[in-house]
């Protein structure tokens, strides 16, 4: 199912040798060719290119660079740390996140949850995280955005708090989401979030996904209602299709 060479086949990508050096010395450039344009104002009116460094160490296809019209989504490294430990540890960002975040944040917490956390689990070919930020500005890191295969908690994300309400992460999300389906595989996609966080219930809505159930969790601002949101790959397909 996680075989890379028929991730590409289903994508039907093309492929090239790249000429960037950057994430790996040895990469390839992965365009997606066969993306039919959706209707102006749909949210899935995008294209994703994505830049996949060849080796991986695990049968999980590495994290690639993805593209959207507006957003560069980079594979997250040791180097984002000093960015991620000034713009991350903010109330409005954090409030409606897991308990398991360390509150009041760290000074060492961005670095710590990136060489602790995120890149073993890249290793381990269970994670797959990137930085967001804008094309206008990539030296800019603006958000963060991650895949995982612990059960329930597929995907996680965060945007600063002056760059919301413009559809980005909506952006962000579907590029990231259409990796999990149609590089990786999977058949579900499913997320937990407060009930009360309502800009995260929003970007699941528009992506067409379903609320499942609910019970309590500890966050970082305390026990809330929570709420479990699911969409399959054959839902995904379909709403691509349909625009
Ligand atoms: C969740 C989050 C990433 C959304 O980022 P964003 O770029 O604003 O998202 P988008 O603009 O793509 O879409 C958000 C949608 O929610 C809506 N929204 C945002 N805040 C809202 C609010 N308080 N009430 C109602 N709707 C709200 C927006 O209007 C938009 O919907 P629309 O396109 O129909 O207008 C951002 O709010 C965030 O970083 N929150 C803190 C971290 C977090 O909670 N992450 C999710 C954990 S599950």
């Amino acid at each position: 199912m996680h075989d890379a060479l028929s991730s590409k086949a289903a994508l039907r990508l093309a492929l090239r040798p790249s000429a960037y050096a950057s994430p790996a010395p040895r990469s390839f450039f992965l365009s997606s060719v066969s993306r039919r344009r959706l209707r102006p104002g749909s949210h899935l009116h995008y294209h994703v290119r994505v830049r996949l460094p060849a080796q991986s160490h695990t049968n999980m296809p590495p994290t690639p660079v993805l593209e959207t019209p507006r957003l560069l989504l980079r594979p997250m490294e040791l180097a984002d740390a000093e960015q991620i430990q000034r713009l991350f540890p903010q109330w409005e960002i954090v409030r409606h996140l897991a308990a398991r975040i360390p509150w009041p944040y760290p000074s060492d917490g961005a670095l710590a949850f990136i060489r602790d956390e995120c890149l073993p689990a890249v290793a381990r070919g269970e994670g797959w995280s990137w930085t967001v930020r804008l094309k206008s500005n990539p030296e800019r890191l603006i958000g963060g955005i991650d895949l995982r295969t612990k059960k329930g908690e597929h995907r996680g994300f965060w945007l600063i708090p002056e760059l919301r309400g413009r559809g980005l992460m909506i952006e962000a999300a579907d590029a990231a989401t259409d990796f999990w389906f149609e590089v990786l595989r999977f058949p579900v996609l499913r997320t937990s979030k407060a009930a009360a966080n309502i800009a995260s219930r929003r970007v699941s809505e528009k992506q067409g996904m379903r609320m499942v159930g609910s019970e309590e969790r500890d966050y970082v601002s305390g026990r809330q209602l929570t709420e479990i949101w699911e969409i399959t790959a054959d839902e995904w397909r379909a709403r691509k299709r349909n625009g």
